[in-house]
């Protein structure tokens, strides 16, 4: 029978007996899945774990503060900040085809994992010696892959490909590291129940999904510095607002996506402008296998509408997304 406790047991055997006393690295973004993984892992081999935040210029405003805060805190893992912005930029100029993107990012985040390693080993050994990296190289990494993302990315048995997550389908051909995946088989809910008893903050083991690739995905078109700013802000006010209204339990997730290559005319004031559209894409969920639309009050809509149209000067219209899963996904790309 299916207990969050028979699961810690289990994966903390299989983990301990897998690394031994080998280095592992873990690469925690913040989100439910890699905190509830990385204390898994924590817990089969507490110090050999230091787990790795690549901040690739993708994130939603405060995101690396809220991981030092939560996770570290309550925890006391050993933590590694990578400032990786200006690699996955320079990678993701001129692209606007999806799963370009999504390998790009897959793979830029294995580079910067294999970064980070070296540095672990450089670091442990006391000196900064490439040799000594290469003599003991960390060659596991914990990631927090759910079932759901094997699915989506065609790793189930005869599934389609319908979008590569980064963490599987969007993985570099010449991978070295050991993959130690030990949510691989649950569902998010499941993945919650785990973190609980693992006595993951409720503050992360609550908070809502939101993809590795991050705004990377949100931007319909390129991806560049001056639209992640556009959407950074738009997203943060819906946010802002939909937390003030106490919809954070009720909406399974809500992507904030700018379409950067639509234009559309409006006004304000006296003038014409010639903005941006942005869409709220509210989701009710089980598992993000289907999702329905959410029915998100009017008053809350507007209020989001008003400020993000008042606020965010590049955007001059707010549209809702009114699509359920299928047909729609519930990222945009
Ligand atoms: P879709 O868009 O396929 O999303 O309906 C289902 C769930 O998965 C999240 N998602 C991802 N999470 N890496 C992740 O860590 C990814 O590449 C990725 N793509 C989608 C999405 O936010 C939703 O919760």
């Amino acid at each position: 029978d299916w207990t969050a406790s028979s699961i810690v047991e289990d994966q903390v055997a299989r983990i301990r007996e897998e690394v031994g006393d080998a280095r592992i690295i873990c690469g925690l973004s913040g989100g439910v899945d890699s905190s509830v993984a990385a204390a898994l892992v924590q817990r089969a081999v507490g110090d050999q774990l230091t787990c790795v935040f690549v901040d690739h210029g993708l994130l939603r405003a405060g995101e690396a503060e809220q991981v030092e805060k939560d996770f570290v805190e309550a925890t006391g893992v050993d933590l590694v900040v990578v400032d990786a912005s200006k690699q996955f930029l320079d990678a993701l100029a001129g692209v606007s085809d999806p799963e370009t993107k999504r390998k790009i990012i897959g793979r830029e985040f294995i580079r910067s994992f294999e970064q980070a390693a070296r540095d672990v080993v450089a670091g442990t050994a006391g000196q900064n010696s490439p040799q000594d990296a290469e003599q003991h190289p960390v060659r596991f990494l914990v990631q927090g892959t759910l079932y759901p993302d094997v699915v989506e990315s065609g790793g189930g048995s005869g599934a389609a490909n319908i979008k590569s997550h980064h963490n599987v389908g969007g993985l570099p051909e010449d991978l070295q590291f050991t993959l130690v995946e030990p949510l691989r088989d649950l569902f998010k809910d499941e993945v919650r129940q785990v973190g609980l008893e693992l006595g993951v903050p409720e503050s992360i083991v609550w908070r809502q999904p939101f993809p590795g690739p991050g705004l990377g995905i949100r931007i319909i078109g390129e991806v560049t510095g001056e639209r992640l700013e556009t959407l950074r802000a738009a997203d943060a006010i819906a946010r802002d607002e939909l937390t003030e209204a106490g919809l954070d339990r009720d909406i399974w997730q809500c992507p904030v996506v700018l379409l950067a290559d639509v234009r559309s005319v409006g006004v304000q004031g006296d003038g014409r402008t010639y903005g941006h559209p942005i869409v709220l894409r509210p989701v009710s969920s089980e598992d993000a296998m289907t999702a329905d639309w959410s029915r998100v009050p009017y008053d809350v809509l507007s209020r989001i509408s008003t400020r993000i149209t008042n606020e965010v000067s590049e955007v001059n219209r707010v549209v809702l997304d009114v699509t359920s899963k299928p047909p729609g996904t519930i990222e945009w790309e």
